[in-house]
């Protein structure tokens, strides 16, 4: 474990922002961030957990200490006939393990197939796609306090997930290190194709030339790779972080005076009664899609994704995140959050 100085962070982030970082360290187990916590630079300086870097913006150099978690492993830690449960470290990058999972004929993550980021970064913001979330396959998972370094095990009901949170983005942001996570597993795949595009998909792929039938699961794998390629831009081409902003949800009475004024508005009604918007149909609306402004942009395929064009800095993404804010609220009177994480 070395701590190293004015490290650029460009290769850390997807956004591919050039800050840097005033300390760097690179941590591989557990044992390695207990003895981090005790360190005099650690206790002085600020602290910036740092996963995958694929759900944040860099809008200045950061003076402190990036702790870039980097624990690897995989493993069986209990089957039974139906359910396995698999352990993963950290570290792990997210795709690598769920397609090892679905290698394995491990079922419930195939949804989650090709989302940038590593395995314990997913339950911090409950990733989710095509009708699944990190929730719904999630057990359990340890995490090292961030004072005292003391190893915490916490329950799935102890996380508080919701709609791309956990109790890691509130009460306890900042108080704790994820380092493995568990996960359960189906060994009797019921897959979930649910989600609009991926039996229309599944269709397309099933006629192409050579596409042999494969598992269910690695079909649906398969599918959602296919969608995910044609919408989102892949951050090694061009920089970016996925959904820039959260779908608002507004109330119910909200919608309906929305749509009377724009029949076309799509909204998913919620169990509470409210109604969760995309976010990236109101930004369409206001004109942003495929927009591009100085070395950044508003992604051509999906208006939810913000791009670095090259050489962006991090505070011209965020100055065009708030012009957007602006004008959805101008229009619409709806408030749009940012889903990433800004530093
Ligand atoms: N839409 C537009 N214009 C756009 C983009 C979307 O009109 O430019 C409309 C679509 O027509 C569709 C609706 O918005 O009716 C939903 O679009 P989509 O299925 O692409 O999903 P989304 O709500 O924009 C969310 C997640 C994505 C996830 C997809 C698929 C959030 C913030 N984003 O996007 O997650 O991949 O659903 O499940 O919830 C991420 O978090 O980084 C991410 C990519």
């Amino acid at each position: 474990m070395t701590i190293q100085e004015n490290i650029s962070l460009k290769a850390y982030n997807t956004f591919g922002i050039d800050a840097n970082a005033r300390f760097f360290v690179e941590i591989t187990q557990v044992e390695d961030l207990q003895k981090l916590i005790n360190e005099p630079i650690y206790k002085e300086q600020e602290k910036f957990i740092l996963g995958g870097g694929s759900n944040v913006l860099l809008t200045q150099d950061f003076d402190g200490l990036v702790v870039k978690i980097n624990i690897p492993g995989i493993e069986v830690i209990e089957e039974n006939e139906d359910t396995v449960w698999v352990k993963a470290g950290a570290g792990e990058n997210w795709h690598q393990f769920v397609l090892h999972c679905i290698a394995l004929e491990y079922g419930g993550i195939e949804n989650l197939s090709l989302i940038p980021g590593t395995v314990g970064a997913a339950p911090m913001q409950n990733i989710g796609a095509y009708g699944v979330e990190i929730q719904d396959i999630f057990e359990s998972l340890e995490a090292v306090h961030l004072i005292t370094g003391a190893l915490k095990h916490f329950t799935h009901e102890e996380c508080q997930f919701g709609y791309r949170e956990s109790i890691f983005k509130n009460t306890l942001k900042g108080k704790y290190i994820i380092t493995h996570v568990t996960f359960k597993l189906s060994k009797q795949a019921q897959i979930n194709s649910s989600y609009g595009a991926i039996e229309e998909t599944l269709k397309i792929l099933r006629t192409k030339d050579g596409y042999q039938t494969r598992p269910a699961i690695q079909e649906v794998s398969d599918a959602v790779i296919h969608i995910r390629q044609s919408k989102l831009p892949d951050p090694k081409e061009i920089g970016n972080a996925g959904s820039f902003f959260k779908n608002p949800v507004v109330e119910a009475g909200k919608f309906e005076d929305l749509q009377q004024q724009y029949p076309q508005m799509p909204g998913y009604n919620l169990p509470d009664g409210t109604v969760k918007v995309p976010a990236g149909w109101l930004i369409e609306q206001c004109g942003w899609k495929g927009k591009r402004v100085g070395n950044t942009g508003v992604h051509s395929k999906q208006a939810l994704v913000l791009v670095n064009h090259g050489n962006a800095q991090g505070k011209e993404v965020w100055d065009l995140a708030m012009q957007i804010k602006a004008s959805v609220w101008e229009k619409f009177g709806v408030e749009i959050s940012p889903e990433v994480n800004i530093i």
